[in-house]
């Protein structure tokens, strides 16, 4: 068997040209940064949220990095949402390679007084949203034999936290088993399922505690880089982990967190 590497497939391992990637939560902060990152990187993208207006900015960036890119409106909880997006991704642009599940949301309360309906909206979105994504691209993938599957958790699912994430670290472990259980069960038919997790960044919803400054100190003593992180900061790994480079790399957490859950 040849072991020398070949010079073509290392020039090439980064790229996604001629991909068509999806990603979910598109509006979001985490969600634009990663579609500008995988549109520069060569992929065509779609990228959904619940009201389409909110989509024109990360539309127009992708577009300015030079690729297709298309809105849909979908509810990642809603299942007939979730197939709907699967054919117009397929309608659209006639394949789908790389799934990047970044809508999710979080409700901080202390555990004995959360109400229960808000924990149950968080499951929804966060566990069954995520999964309903990755069970639909999955039939996709299965036929083609071929898939990149990229979850978003969150170092809230490594360890307890006194901010209030009975629902939030719960959904986020959720989603770390759900990576490792899909990535077992996929393994044949050459489809990789793994996460990034992100410790806290910058964005309109975690403002509040960065910016009260008690918290910011609980949240920052346990980084030892000493930052929040940026969303940029997850892009190289969205990248590394929807390219060829990561082909034997399935079931993996990549925490991308300033050390937090290093020591
Ligand atoms: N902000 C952080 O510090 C942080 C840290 C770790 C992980 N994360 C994770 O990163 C991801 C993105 O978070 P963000 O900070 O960019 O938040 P954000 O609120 O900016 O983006 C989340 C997006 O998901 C969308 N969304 C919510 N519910 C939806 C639904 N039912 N269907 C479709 N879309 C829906 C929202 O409209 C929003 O556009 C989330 O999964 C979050 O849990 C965030």
């Amino acid at each position: 068997m040849e072991s020398r590497v070949d010079l073509n497939y290392v020039r090439n391992m980064f790229s996604l040209a001629n991909k068509v990637a999806i990603v979910t939560g598109g509006a979001g902060a985490l969600g634009q940064a990663i579609a500008q990152g995988l549109a520069v990187h060569g992929a065509d993208v779609v990228v959904t949220g619940r009201t389409l207006k909110t989509l024109e900015p990360v539309v127009k960036d992708i577009e300015a990095a030079g690729r297709k890119a298309l809105a849909l409106s979908c509810d990642v909880a809603v299942e007939k949402d979730v197939e709907a997006l699967m054919r117009d991704t397929l309608n659209a642009f006639g394949t789908v390679d790389i799934l990047v599940t970044v809508a999710g949301i979080a409700k901080r309360f202390p555990a004995e007084e959360f109400p229960i309906d808000e924990w149950q909206q968080v499951m929804d979105i966060n566990v069954r949203g995520t999964f309903l994504c990755c069970k639909h691209v999955g039939k996709i993938f299965k036929e083609k034999k071929k898939g990149k599957i990229i979850t978003i958790s969150s170092v809230r699912a490594f360890a307890g936290h006194p901010g209030g994430y009975a629902a939030y670290g719960t959904s986020k472990g959720a989603v770390n088993l759900l990576t490792k259980q899909l990535a077992t069960e996929w393994a044949k038919y050459s489809i990789n399922v793994n996460s990034i997790a992100p410790c806290i960044f910058w964005t309109p919803l975690t403002q509040e505690v960065l910016e009260n400054e008690q918290l910011y100190k609980v949240f920052m003593s346990r980084i030892p880089m000493g930052r929040a992180a940026l969303t940029q900061d997850s892009i190289g790994a969205a990248v590394y982990l929807a390219s060829p480079a990561s082909d034997f790399v399935t079931g993996q957490i990549l925490y991308v967190d300033g050390g937090t859950v290093a020591g």
